[in-house]
């Protein structure tokens, strides 16, 4: 039988991020192409929701690369503050400053708050854009539910892992072995809702 090769390029450059996604669309026969293939030139994320970014950098690769383009958007929303850190996730603490800076600043800002007002949940909204004018992109929101912590626990993951309590497993999100943070995680969620719709969908 024919095998229909189609390439898209991932808004990305982080190994795993490409790995992840490269291997759930394997099966569509679908190939991922980093986007520093096309480019060395970042997308400017200015919007104020994760779909507005998403969709900037989906547009940006896919007009670089003059491919169909995937992209991700992604974060935390603590409930006791009103959703930050949000889209400002990354840069929480400041411009250029890592993972370490960003938990110690989440937990002076919910000192005090009690456990059961320290529910979170990390969000993903993946897009595929079939060129940069696309109109109508296909959109997958996903949500992972937990609970803020109040010290730190775990090696693994990266960004606010070793503070998220995922109450399923029992322990933070920086403690599971990554196979399985990649099957519960706002990622992996949208990802799996993403391809699904890649394949019955419009496209
Ligand atoms: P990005 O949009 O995937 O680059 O994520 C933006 C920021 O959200 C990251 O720099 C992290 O601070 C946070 N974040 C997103 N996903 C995760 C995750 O799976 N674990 C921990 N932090 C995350």
């Amino acid at each position: 039988m024919l095998k229909i090769l189609k390439k898209i390029i991932l808004a990305s450059n982080n190994p795993g991020k490409i790995r992840e996604i490269q291997s759930l669309l394997d099966e569509l026969n679908i190939e991922i192409l980093p986007q520093a293939l096309f480019t060395n030139e970042e997308a400017e994320e200015t919007g104020q929701t994760f779909l507005e970014n998403a969709l900037i950098k989906a547009r940006h690769a896919a007009r670089l690369g003059g491919l169909p383009a995937i992209a991700d958007d992604s974060g935390l929303e603590v409930d006791a503050l009103g959703g930050a850190p949000g889209v400002f996730s990354a840069r929480y603490a400041g411009v250029g400053v890592g993972d370490q800076e960003n938990n110690a600043k989440l937990l002076r800002e919910l000192a005090g708050v009690e456990d059961d007002k320290r529910s979170a949940r990390f969000r993903c909204v993946m897009v595929y854009v079939r060129d940069a004018e696309d109109t109508d992109p296909i959109v997958a929101d996903a949500a992972w539910e937990g609970r803020i912590l109040r010290k730190t626990r775990g090696k693994n993951g990266f960004g606010y892992d070793p503070l998220f309590f995922v109450p399923e497993q029992g322990c933070a999100s920086a403690e599971l072995p990554p196979e399985v943070k990649n099957r519960l995680s706002h990622r992996g969620q949208a990802l799996r809702v993403l391809a699904r719709n890649l394949h019955f969908g419009k496209d």
